[in-house]
């Protein structure tokens, strides 16, 4: 059986493709879900996406996949900046995370430059635009070996 892949994705992300796209690009969060599926079966690997406006069910979320998912890749939007409760939840995880951010957070507002995330992620993607879950992806196939 294929090992399962989640890919989670934090609050406005089912805007994508109609929220600013000059930031975030054209493409939608269902043409992710596509695409990594797609990626997923030549590299040998399952993928499910989630998206939440919610930090609690983000939370419900990483819980779930520490019984059905081999890896996290995880756009936590917004609360990539806040969250110290997603960083437990994935901290209580065992498997590989990996980070994604279609724009540079580095190149945006000072307070987009720190993330909560990114002291658990194995990797961080950032401005690659949705290609940055692709990516991940590979990445993550990498490491799970
Ligand atoms: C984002 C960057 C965050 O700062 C922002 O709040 C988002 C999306 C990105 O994918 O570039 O909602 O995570």
């Amino acid at each position: 059986m294929a090992r399962m892949i989640h890919i989670l994705n934090g609050p406005n992300l089912n805007l994508l493709g109609k929220r600013e796209p000059e930031i975030y690009g054209a493409e939608t969060l269902e043409d992710v879900a596509q695409g990594c599926a797609a990626l997923g079966k030549e590299l040998g690997l399952e993928t499910e996406l989630f998206q939440s406006n919610h930090e609690g069910e983000i939370v419900e979320m990483i819980h779930r996949a520490r019984e059905e998912a081999a890896g996290i890749i995880i756009n936590p939007a917004a609360y990539t900046h806040t969250s110290v409760a997603i960083l437990d939840a994935l901290n209580a995880y065992e498997g590989p995370v990996l980070e994604v951010h279609i724009s540079n957070v580095h190149k945006r507002e000072s307070f987009r430059h720190h993330s909560y995330v990114s002291q658990r992620a194995e990797g961080v993607i950032a401005g690659f635009g949705v290609q940055g879950y692709s990516l991940a992806l590979r990445r993550m196939a990498v490491l799970l070996g």
